[in-house]
């Protein structure tokens, strides 16, 4: 089983990239997530679709998506909703129109986020459920939300209580994802 992560960072050191990264070393046997960014992809403006067509990183991005069995979306939480770089990829890769469908429709998607602040990110989350709803993802109920993201995660590693609440987490969406 394949498993896309996607931060919505595109910081270096991005909690929320680290926490993509630890999706993939917690990943049990038989499933392997893949992290990714979305580094490289413009904003979108109707003239550059029409004059020059998808951009490389959005099909490229959109290619992992479909050939995943299951998406997880890994947000930050700004001004309480997810960033707008993960908003204009999203509505990037919804384009042309019928990509919708064959990218998200029916897709087993997860909201995963991390912030140094205390709710873990769980406005950008419920803010996003408007646009996955709108995308048809089957959408997996639980939520992993991580606060005081400087406190367990820095260049060192992570610390025992994310692990298991993370491992947890990616047990059940994964058990999800096989439930159909
Ligand atoms: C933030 N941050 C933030 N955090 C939060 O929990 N709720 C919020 O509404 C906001 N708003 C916000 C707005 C803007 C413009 C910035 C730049 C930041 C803090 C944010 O969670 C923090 O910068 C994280 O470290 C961002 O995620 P990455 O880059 O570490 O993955």
């Amino acid at each position: 089983m394949n498993i896309i992560a996607v931060s919505g960072s595109l910081r270096t050191h991005s909690f929320n990239t680290r926490l993509s990264q630890l999706l993939e070393e917690l990943a049990p046997s038989g499933v392997k997530v893949n992290p990714a960014t979305l580094h490289g992809i413009p904003l979108y403006d109707a003239d550059v679709e029409e004059g020059d067509g998808i951009p490389a990183a959005v099909s490229g991005l959109r290619d992992q998506i479909k050939a995943s069995d299951g998406l997880v979306i890994v947000t930050p939480e700004y001004n309480a909703g997810m960033p707008g770089v993960l908003k204009n990829a999203l509505d990037w890769l919804t384009r042309p129109g019928e990509e919708l469908k064959p990218t998200f429709g029916g897709r087993p998607t997860a909201l995963a986020g991390a912030t140094p602040g205390a709710w873990g990110t769980a406005l950008a989350q419920s803010g996003a459920l408007i646009n996955l709803r709108q995308l048809g993802v089957h959408l997996y109920p639980a939520y992993l939300r991580v606060s005081a993201a400087h406190t367990k995660i820095s260049d060192d590693g992570v610390d025992d209580e994310l692990r298991e609440q993370a491992g947890k987490w990616l047990k059940g969406f994964v058990e999800f994802i096989r439930e159909g």
